[in-house]
């Protein structure tokens, strides 16, 4: 990828794909696309079709899909398996079809490996297990989208690659308290809480274990395998360290300079103990990968005016 290869990013306008925007301008990438969903939609095969046509971009992060936490993903197990597959076949049906030459990253998640795993998660586990009940629709479509970039890439030739990231927040995050995922969910408690002067109820004991990974520096990782890495092999994309909820909690009491009082309802359940991806493999790939901590990120977000009002309403 050169500061003037043509960038098309599907998704630019989420968590994920307005971070890989915002690192891409600032290496001075000046020729990136993205298209919002109204503009351009993944579920119809001719309108990603006249846009390949069009722009037949030199590289292409797909990171557009239908995204959302426990709640979100249980109420709605069939849209989550309908859109996810359907996005990404069209792409790389179409990418066949109009633009072969197209470099393509594709993002699964490293929520879809199986329910039990030997920690840290290694990138062999996929598939390898029965999948939690929670999210099976997502979790069967984006493993399908990553065994179709392996075999589009077996059988057309096209350079489809594939990473897994871990639990990702930022700016641009979804900040919905029922069906988004748990650290904006953490995030906009505690500033609620913080605003309104009440006190918390988190679930559980607190002491299960989860990586938090900021969106930039998913991002800087994204870009940094699309200059430099082409293979079948999917690549964890995680911090190499992990947080128990308590430890999110008291993080967020200190850099949000509350003294709440903070309960744990113990008849909720706690939840896997642990989920922590291997990034050795990245490591391996990019050895100065070097993620920033949690408080680091949250003030991020805490001290951008913009994100408190898309927060707080
Ligand atoms: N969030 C996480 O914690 C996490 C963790 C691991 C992996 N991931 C993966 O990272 C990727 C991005 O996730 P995210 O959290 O950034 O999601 P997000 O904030 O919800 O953004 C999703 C994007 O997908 C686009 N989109 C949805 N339906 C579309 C359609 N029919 N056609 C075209 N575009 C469509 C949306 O575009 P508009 O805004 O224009 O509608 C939006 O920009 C996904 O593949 C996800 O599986 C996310």
């Amino acid at each position: 990828m050169e500061k003037d290869s043509k960038i098309l990013i599907l998704g630019g306008n989420g968590l994920l794909g307005s971070a890989i925007n915002r690192e891409l301008k600032k290496h001075n990438y000046q020729n990136i696309l993205s298209p919002r969903s109204k503009e351009v939609n993944l579920l119809n095969k001719n309108s990603i079709d006249n846009l390949l046509k069009s722009e037949k971009p030199d590289n292409l992060f797909m990171v557009a899909g239908l995204v959302g936490g426990i709640m979100g993903n249980k109420k709605r197990q069939a849209d989550f398996l309908y859109q996810n597959s359907i996005m990404i076949l069209n792409l790389l049906e179409s990418a066949k079809e109009n633009s072969l030459g197209s470099k393509i990253l594709y993002t699964g998640s490293s929520c879809i490996y199986p329910k039990i795993n030997p920690q840290p998660i290694k990138e062999e586990r996929f598939m390898k297990g029965e999948l939690e009940e929670t999210n099976k629709g997502y979790a069967v479509a984006k493993g399908m989208g990553i065994v179709a970039c392996q075999l589009y890439r077996e059988q057309y030739g096209i350079d489809a690659n594939c990473a897994m990231p871990t639990n990702l927040y930022g700016l641009k995050d979804t900040y919905d308290l029922e069906n988004g995922h748990m650290i904006p969910g953490l995030i906009k408690k505690f500033l609620l809480a913080k605003r309104d002067g009440t006190d918390i109820t988190l679930w559980g004991t607190g002491n299960p274990r989860r990586e938090a990974l900021y969106s930039e520096d998913c991002a800087d990782a994204l870009i940094y395998l699309m200059k430099n890495y082409s293979s079948p092999e999917i690549v964890n994309i995680g911090t190499g360290f992990d947080y128990s909820i308590k430890e999110f909690a008291e993080i967020l009491k200190k850099e949000l300079k509350i003294n709440i009082n903070l309960k744990w309802d113990l008849s909720k359940p706690d939840g896997t103990f642990e989920k922590r991806t291997d990034i050795s493999r990245l490591k391996n790939i990019y050895p100065e990968f070097s993620p920033r901590s949690f408080e680091k990120g949250l003030s991020e977000i805490i001290n951008n005016k913009d994100e408190l009002k898309r927060i707080l309403g």
